[in-house]
Order: structure tokens, then sequence, then C-alpha cells
């Protein structure tokens, strides 16, 4: 048997970095053009293009069934127009696989929704583990002052699908308001179907 050598990482909780980490990747507004609601608002910060997260992969381990990928996402506080800065979203390739997130500092929401748009939110906070079950496509958002930072574990073969989001969006999105942050429709959500 060629076993798989078991490894340890150590998550920086001042800061969410992995020291050691295999790949860091950090996406800018520019990756995420298109996404916001307020097309004005992103192209006036698109001069600027903040970094809007950080996402530190752990370790190399095969992207195969039956090991599990795990790495911590920053994601900065701030705006963009009334929408607070959130991650890119994804299905994954393999839309059965699930995930957990385990939230270590912060405040925000973990966006779920399905192929049919019916969205789910739950809440983001140091010591929260929320579960995507099966074929929920994700998003995270800061809706707080600080980094949001959490650990995420999957199945190494889930793979990503960008494009459903991308191409579609999120039936709803959240913004600020001086209650705090809302769920509201996406004025430019078209569906899972956007791309037939
Ligand atoms: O596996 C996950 O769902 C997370 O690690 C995300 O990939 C990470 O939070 C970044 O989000 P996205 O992949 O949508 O850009
Ligand atoms: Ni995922």
């Amino acid at each position: 048997m060629n076993y798989f050598e078991p490894l340890t990482r150590f998550v920086d909780l001042t800061n969410g970095t992995i020291p050691g980490a295999h790949v860091v990747q950090r996406r800018y507004l520019e990756d995420l053009r298109g996404l916001f609601a307020d097309t004005a608002a992103e192209a006036a910060l698109l001069d600027e293009n903040p970094l809007l997260y950080e996402v530190h992969e752990a370790a190399v381990i095969p992207k195969e069934d039956g090991h599990l990928l795990f790495s911590t996402t920053v994601v900065r506080p701030g705006t963009v127009g009334e929408e607070y800065f959130m991650t890119k979203g994804h299905y994954h390739a393999r839309a059965d696989r699930s995930e957990l997130y385990y939230c270590l500092a912060g405040e925000g929401l973990l966006l779920m929704q399905t192929p049919e748009g019916r969205v789910d939110a739950q809440p983001m906070r140091a010591g929260a583990a929320c579960y995507v079950p099966p074929y929920w496509g994700h998003r995270s958002i800061n809706t707080g002052n600080e980094d949001l930072v959490f650990l995420a574990v999957y199945p190494a073969d889930a793979g990503y699908d960008y494009g459903t989001i991308a191409e579609g969006g999120f039936a709803q999105i959240v913004v600020a308001g001086a209650e705090g942050p809302r769920l509201v429709p996406n004025p430019r959500y078209l569906g899972s179907g956007a791309r037939d």
C-alpha cells in the first residue's frame, strides 16, 4: 500500500494565513468584474482595484476521491456601492460534493443557492461550523468591519464550477442598510439556465 503521509498545518489565528501554504490565491475586484449589482460603483472602484479576498491552500493533496482539501479564506471588509465584499461563489464541478466551513474570525454570511434559485443564508462568526450540502452553490460575504476568516474542508475531487454563478448570478445579494446587512433580490440575476 502506498500510504499518503499525515500532515498538520497551523492557521495563524491573528490573520487567517497558513504559514507554509503551498498556494495563496488573491482575488481583486477585476477578478469579480460583473458580479456586483451596482455596475457604476463597480466601474468607479476598478481604478483602485482593491484586494477582496485571499485563499491559502494548506497543502499538496491529491485531487482524488477519498482525500480532503482544506484552505483558509480571508475576505476583506468593504463594499461596492452598498454591496459587501464577497467571494466569486461557485457550485462544485462534481455537484454532489459537500463542504464544511469553520469560521475563525469576523462576521459575515454564507449565502447558498440551489440551481433553481432557492437561497439560504447562514451566519458566519468565530465558532460557526457551516455545512454546505451537495448541490448548493456557495459564496461568503463579509458584513463586518474586520477580515472574515474561515477554514474550508471539502472532498478533493469536488472541483469548481464558477461559470454558472459568473453568468447567472445569485438570486439575492447582501447590501448594507441602516439596520445592518439585508438580503435583497439581485436585479442582475439570470438563473442557472443563463449559460444555455
Ligand atoms: O472551497 C471553497 O468553497 C472555498 O475555499 C472557496 O473556494 C473560497 O472561499 C473562495 O471562494 P471562490 O472559490 O468562490 O472564489
Ligand atoms: Ni466550495
